[in-house]
C-alpha cells in the first residue's frame, strides 16, 4: 500500500516537472495548420531543381548527413561564419556540401507564405525527402518540428572519413543513436554522388607502403580511376561513388562494392568486414528491401538529437542566427 502510493506520488512528480518542451514534439504533418502549403512549397522547388540539375539529390543528402551528424538536426551547418565565428560549413571535410542557395530560396518562399513559422532544419529534411524520391528512391513520411540551433561551430566537426575502418565508423553512428544496420544502409547513400580524387588516390599505386594498388581494388577500376584522377595536373578532379548507376537511388552501390567497385576505402569494407558482409549482400539482391530499410534509416537520421517545443528558434535567415529581441 505505502509503495502503492509512493509510486503515485513520484509518477506525479514526474508529470509536474515534465518541461513545457514536450509539448511541441516532432509529428508528420507538424505544419499542417500552421502553414498547410510548407510541404508542398518545399517539393515543387526541390523538383524545379532537379529538373535542372539531378545532382541536387546527392548535394541535400550529405547536406542532411552532415547536418545531423553536429548537434543533431539542427540546421547548424548552413550558418554563415561571421568575424567571431568560424561556422560549420568551413570545417575541412565540407567540399561537396553544395545547394546552400536552393535552401535560401526554399527559405524566402515559406516566409512569404508564412513568417517565422517553418524552421531551416526541416527544410533540409523535408528537400532531402522529396529529393530522395525524384531520383529513385522510396518516398516516405516524415515527422517535422524542428528547431532551428543557436550554435555553429567549426571546431565541433567530427565525421568519420574516408579511410575510417567498418569499427571506427560504428562508432561514430552509434555515439548518435545509430545501429551497424543503420550505417550499413546509410552508405547506401553513396549509390548516387561524388567523391574528389584526394579521398581515395591513396588506393591507386603504392597503397600503405606496398608498393601496388590496394588489392581490394578491381584492376580495371584501378586503370579508370588513375585515368580520371591524372587527367588535369594540379587539379582534385572528381568520380562517381557508384560507377554504374550513378545517379539511381538503387541498390547498385551493394552490388558494386561485392564486385571490388568500391571507390572509398570505407566503401569497399563494407562489403568485406565479417560485421557487414551479410546485410551488403542482402541489399545487393533485393532493391525493394534497401528501399524499405533507406527510408526507414533516414527517418532515424533525422531525428538525431532534435530541438523540439520552444528550444532554439525558427531562424527568418538560415545563414544567420536571429537577433536577440529586445
Ligand atoms: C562512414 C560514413 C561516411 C563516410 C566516411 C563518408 C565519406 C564521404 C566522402 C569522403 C565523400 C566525398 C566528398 C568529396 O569528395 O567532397 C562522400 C560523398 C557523399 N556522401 Fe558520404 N560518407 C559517409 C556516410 C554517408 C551517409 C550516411 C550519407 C547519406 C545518407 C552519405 C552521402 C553522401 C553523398 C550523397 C555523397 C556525394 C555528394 C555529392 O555528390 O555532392 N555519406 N562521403
Ligand atoms: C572549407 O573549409 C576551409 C577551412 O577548413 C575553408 O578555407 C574553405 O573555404 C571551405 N570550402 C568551402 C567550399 O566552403
Ligand atoms: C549495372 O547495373 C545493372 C542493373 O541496374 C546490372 O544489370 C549490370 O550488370 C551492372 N553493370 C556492371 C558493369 O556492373
Amino acid at each position: 500500500m505505502v509503495k502503492y502510493i509512493q509510486v503515485k506520488i513520484l509518477l506525479l512528480v514526474l508529470f509536474i516537472s515534465l518541461p513545457p518542451t514536450t509539448l511541441a514534439k516532432l509529428r508528420v504533418g507538424f505544419y499542417t495548420s500552421s502553414c498547410p502549403q510548407a510541404e508542398s512549397i518545399v517539393q515543387q522547388a526541390v523538383q524545379q531543381r532537379f529538373v535542372a540539375d539531378q545532382s541536387v539529390t546527392a548535394a541535400l543528402l550529405r547536406m542532411h548527413f552532415h547536418d545531423c551528424f553536429v548537434r543533431g538536426c539542427d540546421a547548424s551547418i548552413l550558418i554563415d561564419s561571421t568575424a567571431n565565428n568560424q561556422a560549420e560549413k568551413d570545417a575541412p571535410p565540407n567540399l561537396t556540401v553544395r545547394e546552400y542557395t536552393l535552401i535560401d530560396q526554399i527559405k524566402t518562399m515559406l516566409e512569404a507564405a508564412c513568417p517565422e513559422t517553418v524552421s531551416c532544419a526541416d527544410i533540409v529534411t523535408l528537400a532531402t525527402r522529396d529529393a530522395v524520391s525524384l531520383s529513385g528512391g522510396q518516398r516516405y513520411n516524415v515527422p517535422t518540428g524542428r528547431r532551428d540551433g543557436l550554435v555553429s561551430s567549426a571546431s565541433e566537426v567530427n565525421l568519420p572519413g574516408p579511410t575510417s575502418t567498418v569499427s571506427q565508423s560504428q562508432q561514430a553512428f552509434s555515439a548518435r543513436g545509430l545501429t551497424l544496420n543503420d550505417m550499413v544502409v546509410l552508405l547506401g547513400g553513396h549509390t548516387i554522388g561524388v567523391t574528389h580524387c584526394s579521398f581515395f588516390q591513396h588506393r591507386l599505386s603504392n597503397f600503405q607502403g606496398s608498393g601496388s594498388p590496394d588489392t581490394s581494388m578491381d584492376e580495371e577500376l584501378v586503370t579508370t580511376l588513375k585515368g580520371t584522377c591524372g587527367s588535369v595536373p594540379n587539379t582534385d578532379p572528381t568520380t562517381f561513388l557508384d560507377q554504374n548507376t550513378s545517379f539511381a537511388l538503387d541498390n547498385e552501390y551493394f552490388n558494386q562494392i561485392m564486385k571490388k567497385r568500391g571507390v572509398l576505402q570505407i566503401d569497399q569494407e563494407l562489403a568485406l568486414h565479417t560485421s557487414s558482409s551479410k546485410l551488403v549482400s542482402r541489399f545487393a539482391s533485393n532493391n525493394a528491401l534497401f528501399g524499405q530499410r533507406f527510408a526507414k534509416a533516414m527517418v532515424k537520421l533525422g531525428n538525431i538529437q532534435v530541438l523540439e517545443g520552444n528550444l532554439g528558434e525558427i531562424r527568418k535567415n538560415c545563414r544567420i542566427f536571429n537577433a536577440p529581441s529586445q
